[in-house]
């Protein structure tokens, strides 16, 4: 526990004198000084200067967790963080963590994934370089409900990426596209019962600093990276910052007064509204025009049979 208030007083960016955190903590100077070596040793940088104290120095791109609490604005999401330097996915580590009791709105944050995850139990090709990070949450809502929840995730990210000047847009249910290829993925998974939901683990998977070139084969030409669309690598912590401090204030006021902002705010982004699309679904195919998002979150398609729902699938757009 002193640790964490130690990491804390250091979190808020300005010098803080050794003893001011010792009497705050309830310590020796000793054991701040430990603390504050263990710390370097894990990679942060605290600068000391005699007279002022320690002060924790934000790398540029950096991905520990207090350099992501430190620019962190948002209350809950990101309250406790995870950084794996390498791990199979994030949704399984982060439902070990949601198993033993994690806390809503926890994240875990990996420089690279081994096996990622996918929609449609697919892979998730997943290299140093990107945004691949699980958020906890526990919701209260019934399981039916949950489905919104990667439109929700979708305009955040929409929206994150076009603060960096990029015009980003929604292809339903769960892709973000830059002009015209995959930038993101968003995979939600969760546990629990249809009427109550022990937790939801959202997957986002985002491609940032790295060339689409070095992706696999397959996916190459329908991909594209942040780097691939502004020619230069971007601070990951501050965009994972923006796209929790914008989700959680689309949560906590879809918990309040239900999802229609967010259903305005995906169809204003959409890329699928409008368009011709060919769903794919459990084997079958629907053809036809997208015509709007219900209230549901399904995407409403005018056939030549008539008006369908969709509840999941592959949208091809053409
Ligand atoms: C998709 O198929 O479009 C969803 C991709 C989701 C990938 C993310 S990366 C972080 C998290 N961990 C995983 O293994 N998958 C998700």
């Amino acid at each position: 526990m002193p640790s964490k208030i130690i990491d804390d007083l250091l979190t808020r960016g300005t010098f803080v004198s050794g003893e001011k955190i010792a009497r705050k903590v309830g310590v020796s100077r000793t054991a701040v000084f430990k603390r504050i070596r263990g710390l370097r040793s894990d990679g942060y940088s605290i600068e000391s200067v005699r007279g002022k104290g320690y002060r924790l120095l934000p790398r540029l791109d950096g991905l520990l967790p207090l350099e992501i609490r430190m620019k962190a604005k948002s209350t809950t999401f990101g309250r406790e963080v995870t950084t794996l330097e390498s791990v199979d996915s994030t949704q399984n580590y982060g439902r070990k963590l949601a198993d033993a009791g994690a806390l809503e709105g926890t994240i875990i944050v990996a420089l690279e994934q081994t096996a990622g995850k996918g929609r449609m139990s697919r892979a998730w090709s997943s290299p140093k370089g990107g945004l691949w990070f699980t958020l906890l949450l526990r919701p209260s809502a019934p399981m039916g409900e949950l489905y919104k929840l990667t439109l929700l995730f979708g305009v955040s990210v929409a929206r994150a990426l076009e603060s960096y000047g990029l015009r980003p847009c929604l292809k339903w249910p769960n892709d973000v596209l830059v002009n015209g290829k995959k930038i993101c993925g968003i995979l939600l998974e969760t546990s629990g019962e249809p009427d109550r939901v022990e937790y939801v683990l959202v997957g986002i998977g985002l491609n940032v600093n790295f060339s689409s070139r070095d992706l696999p084969d397959d996916i190459r030409s329908s991909s594209t990276s942040v780097y691939d669309a502004l020619n230069r690598r971007v601070d990951r912590a501050d965009l994972l910052c923006r796209i929790l401090e914008d989700s959680e204030r689309l949560y906590l006021s879809a918990a309040k007064g239900g999802f229609q902002r967010v259903l305005n705010a995906w169809r204003l982004m959409s890329c699928t509204i409008g368009r011709a699309v060919t769903v794919q679904s459990f084997g079958a195919s629907i053809s036809g025009r997208a015509v709007d998002i219900d209230d549901d979150g399904s995407l409403i398609v005018e056939t030549k049979e008539g008006r369908k729902k969709v509840y999941s699938g592959d949208v091809l757009l053409s």
